[in-house]
């Protein structure tokens, strides 16, 4: 067993992880950081955003404005000193990203370009045309490069937490190229591995978004918090899920019915004056709404609405929505300069994820993580797009910032015990790998899982859909016992790879159904058929779920108010 030794540990190599590294190598320049990642970087989950990342840059908006709003749409479950500390930092991130080489869209005199996103007040999501994640990751991907302090493991698949004394001390990683197994040492680990959205069948996300990071944090004893809240895009294409980017509201794009009628207009869906600029769960709901009505079209993948930006120009859309031309031209043959894109409600996001302080300290000292896997609750409720990009920046930074000065006061763990478990971690792999016996498939357990999210927490949840998850998630758990592999082979044996990330999405998605299924009122995206309002007389808290062998467990965690006040939640 190869056993390596770092100060910290980054698991990840998105936006927040690569922000981590480079804040904890720029904290201390003694301190080597080990940046792990089951893909090489530039394959993260990051590189597919596409609309932008807001931060306050106009001379109409301010931080107090960017605030509210992030409050308003969080439904008030944001945590408001958190909220605060983001849209002040929000603007130093995004322009030290430029100087790093981003290339933000700029105004005619040259100042950085903005465009509205949904919830926002006025324009401040900064772009980059509609390939946002690709120039974010390429800037910070090139700059850590210039480290050598940043030591990379690309393709080296995380399973396990080195846990000792009740301290993180390192991780056991797959090396998926050779199938060998190594203990990379470490004082403080920082999880920056993204969100969980293939526990749902029809998502923007990357297959390699499989809450990895989630299920670490929660075997390991970490609560998840507020795993209740899934974010759905009300724009993904038919069939794929590929996001069509809110940019594309945001540069004057209309929803229409089946009708022809921009429904979001004429109709009180509590986006009021916004229409298409309402935030994502009410334009969600409003669709599937407008399904019910028999005001959807019919389509080989189900009902969908029109997205039309037809009266925006061929010019307007090659300048700033290119991708999306090239994404409906390929993935559905449609071309937008003349024709509308069929679109339908996604799932795209976790607000959820593990729980930590404003630091990303969580409850395992020496645990921290940063960006989609962790809920730091800025998002509360529901998320703003294009906050989240700008967070990875914010959060991902303060997390490596404060994981060095934690290990800088921590001491090395006992080598010959971490090397112990690592090689018990080692032989489980082992067993695992080409199981022979055993009845279940992986792709039948992953498909049964899928559905019972989509079932059971999908937009619009009641009771019994979410007990029936609840219960069919536990049987799940228990049949991904009995998998049978074929692959007993080494070299980038991705059998193996998948049953793994099927076990940790398991673990989310069951965290998901128990914490939404306890939830008695709805609350931005989750909305229940049989409990309609919001309810802070009993329920202005955070949800927390601990993994325990009985079933999860759940508990409450108080929300920080500040000088936002709790109000109705109107457009
Ligand atoms: O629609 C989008 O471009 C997505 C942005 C986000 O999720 O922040």
């Amino acid at each position: 067993m190869e056993v390596i030794e770092h100060d910290v540990i980054v698991v990840g190599g998105g936006a927040a992880g690569i922000r981590a590294a480079i804040a904890a190598v720029e904290a201390d320049p003694t301190i080597s950081v080990a940046m792990v990642s089951k893909v090489y970087p530039m394959r993260s989950h990051t590189v597919s955003a596409e609309g932008g990342a807001a931060a306050v840059a106009r001379e109409d908006d301010s931080l107090e404005m960017h605030g509210y709003d992030t409050v308003k749409g969080s439904d008030f479950l944001g945590d408001q000193h958190v909220i605060e500390y983001f849209v002040e930092e929000a603007p130093k991130e995004l322009t030290l990203l430029e100087h790093w080489g981003c290339p933000w869209s700029r105004n005619e005199d040259g100042t950085v370009a903005t465009r509205a996103f949904g919830g926002m007040t006025t324009k401040r999501t900064w772009f980059a045309a509609d390939k946002v994640g690709f120039h974010m990751l390429h800037s910070l991907f090139q700059h850590s490069m210039r480290f050598e302090r940043i030591v990379r493991y690309d393709e080296q698949f995380v399973t396990k937490l080195l846990v000792d004394d009740g301290v993180v001390r390192g991780v056991v990683a797959l090396d998926i190229r050779e199938g060998s197994v190594r203990a990379i040492l470490g004082r403080a680990v920082i999880l920056a591995t993204g969100g969980a959205g293939k526990c749902f069948p029809f998502t923007t996300n990357g297959n390699i978004k499989t809450g990895d990071g989630m299920s670490l944090a929660y075997r390991a004893g970490v609560p998840l918090k507020d795993q209740e809240f899934v974010q759905y895009h009300p724009t993904g294409l038919p069939g794929t899920g590929i996001l069509i980017t809110e940019a594309t509201r945001g540069e004057g794009g209309h929803l229409k019915n089946s009708e022809g009628e921009r429904f979001l207009v004429d109709y009180d869906y509590g986006v009021g004056t916004k229409a298409e600029l309402g935030p994502r769960d009410m334009i969600s709901r409003a669709i599937i709404q407008e399904f019910r009505a028999g005001r959807g079209i019919k389509g080989p993948y189900g009902e969908f609405v029109h997205l039309d930006l037809t009266h925006l120009g061929e010019a307007k859309l090659k300048e700033r929505l290119p991708f999306v031309l090239e994404l409906a031209r390929t993935y559905v043959g449609v071309d937008p300069v003349t024709q509308p894109i069929p679109i339908r409600p996604v799932v795209h996001y976790m607000m959820g994820g593990v729980d930590t302080d404003i630091d990303g300290a969580t409850v395992l000292p020496g645990l921290y993580a940063a960006g989609e896997v962790a809920c730091v609750s800025m998002n509360g409720a529901n998320r703003l797009g294009s906050n989240s990009l700008t967070e990875c920046l914010v959060f991902g930074a303060r997390s490596g910032r404060c994981a060095v000065t934690f290990a800088r006061g921590s001491s090395a763990g006992n080598e010959a015990r971490m090397r112990q478990l690592a090689e018990e971690e080692a032989a489980r792999l082992d067993t695992l790998r080409g199981k022979s016996k055993g009845g279940e498939t992986i792709s039948q357990v992953r498909r049964e899982m899928q559905d019972a999210m989509e079932d059971g927490c999908g937009v619009y949840r009641e009771q019994t859909s979410m007990d029936t998850a609840c219960r069919n998630l536990a049987q799940l758990k228990g049949r991904f016992a009995d998998l049978v592999l074929k692959d007993s082979s080494k070299v980038f044996n991705t059998e193996l790879i998948a049953a793994l990330e099927l076990g940790n999405m398991l673990d989310v998605a069951e965290s998901v159904a128990v914490s939404a299924a306890q939830r008695k009122e709805s609350r931005g995206a989750h909305t229940r058929s049989d409990a309609t309002t919001r309810d802070d007389q009993n329920w202005l808290h955070h949800t927390l779920c601990t993994f325990d062998p009985a079933g999860p467990r759940i508990e409450k965690k108080e929300v920080t108010l500040g000088h936002w006040e709790p109000e109705e939640r109107k457009y």
